[in-house]
């Protein structure tokens, strides 16, 4: 028998601070209608004050998701966490949880793969749990992007979308399952990336890129606010999400009818729209929160599960697909029986 990664559980955490499409038309020349039509975001969630960080988020979610799993967190033995928004420039995320949580001095790595951080997050550790360098791994996705908007006139496209939130995943390895969870685990995942799109989707500072790091006219061309073709990423999402769940599909021998839940990055409802209708699924099956929460990046899957578990949409045995497109480009998707 083969080894299985089997997710134990899944939690979320998001600041209290709730920001409607209102409160940002006194800050810009927008508006709820505006936002809605084209999104489906009614609310996005921002942190509190500075002592909310990346880390302090997914710590939060993490130890939600150990409880949830009855695990202690000197159980884990790998972390990984997926974020385009740490707290410092170096070192990572994971190391920072590792030490928040209490954390043996065990593995700690940090993904960047932006909005499609969960999709290669449950890739990457299926690998380590199949390759048996991991049991018990603890994945954290988490981000804090409202800092770094450009709240004004100039950076309205982008301010509206996004929001800081996190979620996390207890993941298992299993060396044979009992009869009653049978065919439990990831069964397979599809990445992909394209490298020409890199700055269609960006934030170009801080990075080496630029001579000097970060000047202060660099600051005042809004060089450190990040920056979209919204139209260009818009299209190649639509077809890269299809792409992966027709591979995913065909590859292990599924019918969409088959798939009890899909759940996509939260970048756009009228892309998951698109991608629903093309599937042909009822709308029960996709499950959508961006209106709550509008893109909160690696984090808007692991939250939209573990809100799809608590509201019983999403139940032990179920067959579920994950879609993610974001900036790099890249994408992807995992097929799991929950
Ligand atoms: O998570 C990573 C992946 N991200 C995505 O997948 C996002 C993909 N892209 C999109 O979701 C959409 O392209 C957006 C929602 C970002 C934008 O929608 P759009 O229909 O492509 O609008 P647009 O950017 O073409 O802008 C249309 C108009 C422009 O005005 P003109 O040139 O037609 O006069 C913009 O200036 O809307 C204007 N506009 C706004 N108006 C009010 C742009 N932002 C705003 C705003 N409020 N916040």
């Amino acid at each position: 028998m083969g080894i299985t990664a089997v997710i134990r559980s899944v939690s979320h955490h998001v600041p209290t601070r709730r920001v409607t499409n209102e409160d940002l038309s006194k800050l810009m020349e927008t508006s709820d209608e505006w936002i809605t039509e084209r999104t489906g975001i009614k609310e996005r969630r921002f942190i509190e004050d500075d002592s909310v960080t990346t880390s302090t988020l997914g710590e939060a979610a993490a130890r939600a998701a150990l409880e949830k799993a009855g695990w202690d967190a000197k159980d884990v033995d790998l972390i990984v966490v997926a974020t385009l928004s740490p707290d410092l420039y170096f070192p990572g995320v994971g190391v920072l949880l590792q030490q928040r949580l209490g954390c043996r001095t065990i593995p700690a790595l940090d993904i960047r793969a932006q909005c499609s951080g969960l999709v290669y997050g449950l890739s990457c550790v299926d690998g380590y749990i199949r390759s048996r360098q991991a049991k018990k791994v603890l994945l954290v996705c988490a981000e804090v992007q409202s800092p770094v908007l450009d709240l004004t006139n100039r950076g309205r496209d982008m301010a509206v979308l996004f929001g800081d939130g996190a979620g996390a995943l207890t993941i298992e390895a299993v060396e044979s399952l009992s009869a009653s969870e049978a065919g439990r685990g990831i069964i397979d995942s599809y990445l992909g990336s394209d490298g020409s799109g890199a700055e269609v989707l960006c934030m170009k500072l801080p990075g080496t890129a630029r001579p000097g790091f970060i000047k202060s006219s660099d600051i005042e061309e809004g060089l450190v606010h990040p920056k979209m073709d919204g139209k260009v990423v818009f299209k190649n999402a639509v077809t890269r999400l299809l792409e992966t769940a027709q591979v995913l599909l065909m590859r292990n021998k599924v019918t969409p009818d088959q798939i009890d839940l899909v759940v996509p990055h939260q970048a756009n409802l009228r892309i998951n729209e698109m991608v629903r209708q093309e599937l042909k699924l009822p709308p029960e099956k996709v499950f959508n929160n961006i209106q709550r929460y509008g893109n909160t990046t690696a984090a808007t899957i692991p939250i939209c599960l573990s809100e799809a578990v608590a509201e019983g949409r999403l139940k032990e045995g179920n067959l579920v697909l994950t879609l993610a497109f974001g900036a790099g480009f890249t994408w992807g998707g995992n097929l799991i029986r929950w």
